[in-house]
């Protein structure tokens, strides 16, 4: 319960971004949604206490990486973002990071721990979006 609840609450900002440009099918549009739809799954997941879901909605989310790594950066950061690309990557091996650490926190049934990284992981979603939002 505690996962989901402070979860909602994250998943709002994430979503907000979603229904305000949800035309764009560009692939990195499409990564974004599959990350969106993985971290509902890991949600919805821990509502039900079910480990293995939440384990295949963290694996989904880090299949969706591929377009951060590769779509380059500064066509959608501010000009002024100068490490554009850097950043981008930081914030997907981070996303890849925290994912592997919260699959061994539920493997260890750590549920403190698990929360943290999920809470790390939608850290990594925002950083990057209020910087375009600052566009
Ligand atoms: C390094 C930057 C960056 C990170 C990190 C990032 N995003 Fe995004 N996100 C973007 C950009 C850029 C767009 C706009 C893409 C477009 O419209 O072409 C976007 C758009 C979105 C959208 C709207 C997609 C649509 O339908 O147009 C969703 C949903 C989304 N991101 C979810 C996430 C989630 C979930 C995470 C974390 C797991 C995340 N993003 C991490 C840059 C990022």
């Amino acid at each position: 319960m505690k996962l989901g609840k402070i979860a909602l609450a994250s998943l709002a900002l994430v979503a907000s971004l979603y229904a305000g440009d949800a035309q764009k099918q560009s692939l990195l549009a499409v990564d974004m949604r599959t990350m969106l739809s993985a971290m509902q799954d890991v949600e919805r997941a821990g509502f039900y206490s079910d480990v293995d879901g939440m384990k295949a909605g963290l694996n989904k989310l880090k299949g969706a990486l591929r377009s951060l790594m590769t779509t380059d950066a500064k066509s959608y950061l501010p000009d002024d973002q100068a490490y554009a690309d850097k950043f981008a990557h930081k914030r997907a091996s981070m996303i890849t990071m925290y994912a592997d650490d919260m699959i061994a926190a539920l493997n260890a049934k750590n549920m403190d721990d698990a929360l943290d990284d999920y809470t790390q992981i939608l850290k990594q979603c925002n950083s990057c979006h209020i910087r375009i939002r600052a566009w």
